[in-house]
């Protein structure tokens, strides 16, 4: 089986994004053939800082090797080392339906907070996405929920192209967690966790100092009720169950069981203290990490390689199923 996700870029990577994401991408070097990517490529279609770029890559790719990826037994690399990522999206554009990119929500999240340009690439994200899996012909796509609809496009793209152009390309599933899919922002959990649309002291960051951490959550907006049950009308409790359920690796059930009758103080302390200690060897790991940008290229340049292995076969077979270029 294998298995294939990207992670952006920007900004500082979240607490959502470790618990829905980062902690499956952990996983899967158990569960089978495992490709994870920097997507600076998608990073550059909203306004950027070029330097900041570079750097963002670099934290990024410290925050995963800190959490647990190991280039031996995965293959870790940096979108834009690959050439064939770019080329596939341009190929697979071609049965890449318009009007179902202009439905995607997240363009139109996104577009609508541009203030000067909403680009071409912005619309085009999601094609690039379906390349980045289907160049692999990966079976498993590990995402948070708020991915759903971009992986159902790719999935269409690889059925449209399978029909016209012959059996070419995996239709990959999702996996997205039970539980944690959707990490809310602790001041408005109405909203999901994130570095943009957040706001910042509902956002809990991998790298966050553990005072800061611990009072984020204490002070995480909640209801007026005293029972730490899940329920539509208690949207802070909700997620403050979820966490803990996520960082414990156990049932949220078990967690409503163990806290039946403690009151939020108590609770919300108790989120508190496992989020710490969650947390803290990422981050002392990343330290490390982080300041050998060296050994940090070295590592995206030998994934960038093996990448190459598989992703340039796919390239291959796209281009002849579709008569681009000379017979080989
Ligand atoms: P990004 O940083 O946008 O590339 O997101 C990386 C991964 O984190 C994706 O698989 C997202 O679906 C996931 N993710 C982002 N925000 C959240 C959240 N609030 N809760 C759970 N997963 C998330
Ligand atoms: N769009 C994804 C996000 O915002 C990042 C991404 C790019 C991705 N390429 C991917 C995720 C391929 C899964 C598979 O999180």
């Amino acid at each position: 089986m294998r298995i294939f996700s990207g992670i952006q870029p920007t900004g500082r990577k979240h607490l959502g994004n470790y618990i829905g994401a980062i902690t499956q991408y952990v996983a899967g070097q158990d569960r089978g053939q495992a490709i994870y990517c920097v997507v600076d490529l998608h990073a550059i279609t909203v306004a950027y800082d070029p330097p900041g770029l570079r750097e963002a890559v670099y934290d990024t790719a410290a925050t995963l090797l800190a959490a647990g990826l190991d280039p031996d037994r995965c293959i870790f690399f940096r979108q834009s080392d690959l050439q064939e990522h770019p080329e596939l999206c341009w190929l697979l554009s071609s049965v890449t339906s318009f009007g179902e990119l202009n439905r995607m929500t997240q363009f139109k999240e996104k577009a609508g907070a541009q203030r000067d340009l909403v680009s071409a690439g912005l619309f085009a994200y999601p094609a690039l996405q379906a390349a980045d899996v289907l160049a692999y012909r990966a079976n498993e796509v590990p995402v948070g929920d708020d991915q759903r609809q971009h992986i159902e496009l790719m999935r269409d793209v690889a059925e449209r192209f399978n029909a016209r152009f012959g059996e070419t390309l995996v239709v990959p599933e999702h996996r997205i967690p039970e539980v944690g899919a959707r990490v809310m922002d602790l001041q408005s959990p109405e909203r999901k966790m994130s570095t943009t649309g957040g706001s910042p002291q509902g956002t809990v960051y991998v790298l966050d100092d553990p005072r800061n951490v611990s009072k984020k959550i204490r002070s995480a907006v909640t209801d007026s009720g005293s029972e730490v049950r899940r329920a539509p009308e208690k949207p802070g409790i909700s997620n403050l169950i979820e966490i803990l359920a996520a960082v414990r690796a156990t049932p949220p059930e078990q967690v409503e069981r163990e806290f039946d009758g403690a009151g939020y103080g108590a609770f919300k302390q108790a989120v508190a203290d496992a989020v710490v200690d969650y947390l803290t060897p990422v981050r002392e790991t990343y330290k490390e990490r982080r300041s050998d940008e060296q050994a940090l290229e070295r590592t995206l340049a030998e994934g960038a390689e093996k990448a190459r292995a598989i992703a340039s076969d796919t390239v291959a077979d796209v281009r002849r199923a579709m008569g681009v270029g000379p017979v080989r």
